[in-house]
């Protein structure tokens, strides 16, 4: 049996049967999408607001920001959201079932500049064979960040992979996409100035 925990959004799976079986979770068979690294769940929320025909799952590694957004998420109509309080890495691996994912969200990575913490990246080779297998195909992967050695790092690791084809031409990011939620860290980056990037990817398996 799965259980929601404080709150109908936060998603306790510690009885739950594995792969989770997401229509009875969330109750229907529409679109499955899965934001990764969600912090304190503001772009999650303002997306099953606007699209309440869709699914929203959150994955985030942080107690207090997930402790945040179901916090913050009581305050929202939406049935169709819910928070999972894991490691993405696992989660990939052990706790979906293939195919299941259309639209999938990593919303400003930890970018790990320091050359000799590069191995802490979630974007490498193994993370994207994992999440290749739990997307649909022709599924989507957007990615966003502020950190330009990293979009440069992550695009050379998808080209590495033969499953995910990059959908905006060179130099295969934008900079803006319009009527996008701004992430709280997007926020932030914006109002210092910085520059923003954004991937896109398709699940060509
Ligand atoms: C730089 S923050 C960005 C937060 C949010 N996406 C935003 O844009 O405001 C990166 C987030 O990813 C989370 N994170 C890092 N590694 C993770 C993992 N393996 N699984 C789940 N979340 C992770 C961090 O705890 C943090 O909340």
């Amino acid at each position: 049996m799965i259980r929601e925990n404080s709150s109908k959004t936060g998603l306790d799976i510690s009885e739950g049967h594995i792969p989770l079986d997401l229509p009875q979770i969330f109750g229907n068979h529409s679109d499955f999408v899965l934001e990764i690294g969600f912090g304190d769940g503001d772009f999650l929320i303002e997306m099953t607001e606007r699209h309440t025909e869709k699914n929203f799952l959150g994955i985030e590694i942080k107690t207090k920001r997930f402790n945040i957004a179901v916090k913050k998420s009581k305050n929202t109509q939406s049935e169709n959201i819910k928070f999972l309080h894991m490691n993405a890495n696992i989660a990939v691996e052990e706790i979906f079932p293939e195919d299941v994912f259309s639209l999938v969200y990593i919303n400003f990575p930890d970018p790990w500049p320091k050359d000799k913490h590069h191995k802490h990246r979630i974007i490498n080779t193994d993370f994207l064979a994992k999440l290749s297998k739990i997307m649909k195909k022709d599924g989507v992967l957007e990615l966003a960040s502020d950190h330009k050695d990293y979009i440069e790092h992550s695009f050379d690791v998808f080209n590495k992979v033969s499953f995910f084809k990059s959908q905006y031409p060179a130099p295969g990011y934008l900079q803006n996409i319009p009527n996008r939620p701004y992430t709280k860290y997007e926020k932030e980056f914006r109002a210092e100035g910085k520059e923003i990037f954004y991937l896109m990817f398709a699940n060509n398996k």
